[in-house]
């Protein structure tokens, strides 16, 4: 159940309010991650530039941040550039992909302080150019104290480069600590995560199909549920944040443990003869 002092389902439309009335309460995540894939095959198959499909994923941004403002999701986190795209992608994308991210900020901070979203980032930030660097802590400090849905996007993010820059911090630590290896815990290693400020994330959604994690929240994603969607990121809207929500209540999660229709726990395991060919 999600505060209520952050809920503004009114402002869903009809076809989204029938999809969270079927939600069981007791059942929402708290954090939500989602890998944006399609914006070059939605273009693509209009005959467009690969960059209106960008423009056409940033307001699916916009509109799904909106809508998990609506719901009060208290965490999502959204793959916006992974260092390999940096890497990889030509100048001219990455470029263009940089001017959205400043114009996106430009023109939605308004909306962010009107839908009480808090805006955060993780990954290697420091590596943008100054000016987006620049503009993208305008966003966070102006936003710093709306207490509704946290947005954070993931820049210049990589899971390993993650987890490289979080064992170096710990090295430090335990080097300053003068600690010895064998007390590290997995706490010791969240601690020193992008994401320590957050909880896990309960969903992680892929849309256009490809099964891949692409090197998004390794660490974090150990016991999510994963929703892909042949859905292209452009026409990805609140209403299917809605349904993936519907689809992930369904699970049933274990973390390891046993479920129903699991079979039945042997209770003399000892008696059993083990029978190998
Ligand atoms: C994947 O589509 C998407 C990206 C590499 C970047 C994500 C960027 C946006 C959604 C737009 C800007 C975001 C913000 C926050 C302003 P792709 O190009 O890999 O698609 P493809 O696999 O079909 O080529």
């Amino acid at each position: 159940m999600y505060p209520a002092g952050t809920l503004r389902i009114d402002e869903l439309t009809a076809e989204e309010r029938a999809v969270y009335a079927s939600l069981k309460q007791e059942r929402l995540p708290e954090h939500i991650a989602i890998i944006m894939d399609g914006n070059g095959r939605w273009a693509g198959s209009r005959s467009l530039k690969r960059f209106v499909g960008h423009q056409q994923g940033a307001k699916s941004v916009r509109l799904v941040t909106e809508t998990a403002s609506r719901i009060g999701l208290p965490w999502l986190t959204l793959y916006a550039l992974s260092i390999e795209n940096d890497l990889r992608r030509p100048r001219a994308e990455v470029s263009f992909l940089m001017r959205l991210l400043k114009s996106f900020l430009e023109d939605n901070v308004q909306r962010m302080m009107d839908n009480n979203v808090r805006m955060k980032y993780i990954g290697r930030t420091h590596e943008l150019p100054a000016e987006v660097q620049e503009k993208m802590r305008w966003a966070e400090e102006t936003t710093a104290r709306n207490t509704g849905t946290t947005l954070t996007l993931a820049l210049m993010y990589g899971g390993r480069s993650e987890l490289v820059d979080a064992f170096r911090g710990l090295a430090a630590e335990m080097q300053q600590k003068h600690l010895k290896p064998e007390l590290i815990t997995e706490e010791d290693i969240h601690r020193h995560l992008y994401t320590a400020h957050m909880p896990d994330p309960d969903l992680l959604i892929r849309t256009s199909g490809e099964m891949r994690l692409s090197n998004y929240l390794l660490w974090q994603v150990a016991y999510s549920e994963i929703f892909v969607t042949q859905r292209l990121w452009p026409d990805f809207r609140g209403i299917h944040l809605l349904e993936a929500i519907a689809e992930y209540q369904q699970r049933e999660r274990r973390f390891g443990g046993l479920g129903k229709g699991c079979g039945e726990v042997e209770e003399h395991p000892e008696r059993i003869k083990i029978a190998v060919s």
